[in-house]
């Protein structure tokens, strides 16, 4: 599908309700037309886990069967994010998985049957941005984990280079103000970037690009205020 133009008032915005939390968000995500791309998805696929939770885990895009399940993280590169975190100390029932950007953008080949993920495009990443924005600002993690370019790029805006920031533990922006650089503010929440767990099983040295993902996720569990209990 060519995308579709959207209007200077399109974005998640006016589908975010004020109050409320997560449920609340959830709810009314689903019903969500602020990009053209829930027109081909399933479902909007929100983020998921506690509202206690003190790392918050942030992708790109739901994949084809997060589209299909309605959930974030459950084909191949969310069975090895989840690794990942074990081996970093990082208990996954405290944290809170989400994407950047909650439809699945796809093309289609073999006569429409197989169905090939394609990168969002800043538009699409600045329309939902509001939704992560509330996901943030209900859980309010000391941490959160930018899994990859998009994701960097909706957090810290479009300077944002995974290889030249990942593994630090960078002074996160204000919930309500994410993607403006430089960070203003600096309140105590840190960002670390990594690598996509995508990129880890696309990487020619798999192990290597494994090995990197789980060294960043040690530095986003010490940074956490408190050890993890
Ligand atoms: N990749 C992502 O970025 N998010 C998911 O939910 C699944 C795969
Ligand atoms: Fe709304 Fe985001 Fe889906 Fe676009 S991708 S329709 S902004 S939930």
């Amino acid at each position: 599908m060519k995308d579709a133009a959207v209007g200077e008032e399109a974005g998640a915005a006016r589908y975010v309700p004020r109050r409320g939390g997560i449920p609340s968000l959830r709810r009314a995500a689903a019903g969500c037309q602020g990009c053209p791309l829930y027109q081909d998805a399933t479902a909007t696929v929100f983020g998921e886990g506690p509202s206690s939770a003190r790392i918050v885990l942030v992708g790109e895009q739901p994949g084809d069967q997060e589209d299909r399940l309605g959930e974030p993280f459950v084909g191949p590169a969310g069975h090895l994010l989840r690794k990942a975190l074990a081996e970093a100390g990082i208990d996954e029932k405290s944290t809170y998985l989400t994407n950047a950007v909650k439809h699945f953008k796809f093309s289609t080949a073999s006569g429409g049957k197989r169905r090939i993920h394609k990168a969002p495009n800043l538009r699409e990443m600045t329309a939902c941005r509001p939704w992560l924005m509330a996901e943030l600002k209900v859980i309010d993690p000391d941490v959160v984990v930018a899994l990859g370019a998009t994701a960097g790029k909706a957090l810290l805006g479009t300077s944002f280079r995974v290889s030249a920031q990942r593994g630090m533990a960078l002074p996160a922006p204000a919930w309500d103000a994410l993607g403006v650089q430089p960070v203003q503010n600096d309140n105590g929440h840190r960002l670390v970037a990594t690598l996509h767990p995508s990129a880890v099983l696309r990487a020619d040295d798999r192990e290597a690009a494994y090995a990197g993902l789980v060294s960043d996720l040690r530095v986003a569990a010490s940074a956490l205020r408190r050890p993890a209990r």
